[in-house]
């Protein structure tokens, strides 16, 4: 597909244009009053949700954000305290709003280079009852992981944790913004993923290319409690039908295609790596993301974005993780090899003479 507005942008899956065929489905969505149950084509995709991921319910929100806010309501009651990783979205990105407008405050924990947390952390962390202690309301995990380069967090490792948590009665979320990416990763079904989880949120405006929505899974009774907790922070919808429709189609025809987009961006890692001054962690290039870091001492983490916008390229600005660049469908092998040749000669325009070079 040609870029909408001339450029490579490998910002996030989320810039994504609606593909012709979820255009198509908007304009024909057969819609209803949602908040009374009777939108067909959000109750298809509700229904089509929580099959896919093996759980009994779900409910469609409008983004991923607001499923994560109203699954960890749901989970916990005020002054609940909650478990996440030191790395994760939930934390970083979301206006920590489950502290905010919930009562619960966030309790980190640290977070290895492929996402994961130690259990053994985890269980030293779930408090025991005692006069002073929050009570431990929820775990938060992260799978694809985001700020981890895109690693991939395996269904062993979701046991283990889940045993450890199962025990001490706190229940485990999924911030799954990327679920189907980690499924595809590991050629599982996205059921076996998530099996041992209590809830899930996974986005449909990311790897599936819908322009909106995401969606929580868990049991029926959770997901009573999430629409609940969605009318309370206004974010029950009328005809949602028309965007719905949409994201079906991401969740019927976008999920097939996304060994294409770990492939490409495994290829931007490997060509990454090579450009000298460029550093990638290339074990946690696991699915569409890239984090890298090009050297502080030759060029900027703003020089660096800007010289790529220069060369028609978007890349984003990672902090002191580095940048990132993520794969989508309106990213080809083409593009790729351009970001790569944008990326080269900006590095060689600025490499550092070697020590001990003379100057003519
Ligand atoms: C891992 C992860 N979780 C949650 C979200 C939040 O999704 P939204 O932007 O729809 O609120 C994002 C968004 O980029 C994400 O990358």
């Amino acid at each position: 597909m040609a870029h909408p507005d001339g450029f490579i942008d490998l910002r996030s899956d989320t810039v994504t244009h609606p593909t012709p065929a979820m255009r198509r489905a908007m304009a024909e969505a057969e819609v209803g009053d949602d908040q009374y149950g009777e939108d067909p084509t959000v109750r298809r995709l509700e229904e089509a949700s929580a099959e896919k991921l093996g759980k009994e319910a779900a409910c469609y929100v409008s983004s991923g954000t607001m499923g994560n806010l109203i699954a960890i309501l749901a989970h916990c009651g005020r002054g609940d305290e909650v478990l996440l990783g030191d790395e994760c979205h939930v934390l970083w990105y979301e206006s920590g709003g489950a502290a905010t407008l919930g009562g619960l405050p966030f309790n980190k924990l640290r977070t290895d280079r492929f996402g994961r947390i130690d259990p053994r952390e985890i269980a030293d962390m779930i408090r025991i009852p005692r006069a002073g202690y929050p009570r431990t309301g929820v775990l938060c995990l992260e799978n694809t992981h985001n700020r981890c380069g895109g690693a991939v967090l395996h269904p062993d490792y979701f046991a283990g944790v889940k045993q450890v948590a199962d025990a001490r009665g706190v229940p485990v979320h999924l911030d799954g913004a990327r679920i189907f990416n980690a499924a595809a990763a590991l050629g599982l079904p996205a059921s076996e993923v998530v099996a041992s989880l209590d809830s899930i949120q996974f986005c449909f405006s990311k790897a599936l290319a819908a322009p909106v929505g995401s969606i929580v899974v868990g049991s029926s009774d959770f997901i009573a409690r999430v629409r609940g907790n969605r009318k309370l922070v206004g974010g029950a919808m009328r005809q949602a039908g028309v965007i719905a429709a949409a994201a079906l189609v991401g969740l019927t025809e976008m999920v097939e295609r996304l060994p294409e987009d770990h492939r490409r961006a495994r290829r931007l890692a490997e060509g990454l790596a090579q450009i000298p001054g460029v550093t990638v962690d290339l074990e946690t290039v696991q699915s569409n993301i890239v984090i890298f870091k090009p050297d502080p001492a030759q060029i900027t983490t703003e020089e660096f974005i800007a010289g790529m916008v220069e060369g028609g390229v978007r890349v984003s600005n990672y902090g002191l993780r580095g940048l990132r660049m993520v794969t989508h469908y309106q990213i080809t092998d083409d593009d790729v090899e351009r970001a790569l040749r944008i990326a080269g000669g900006l590095m060689e325009s600025r490499s550092v003479a070697p020590v001990g070079a003379t100057v003519a």
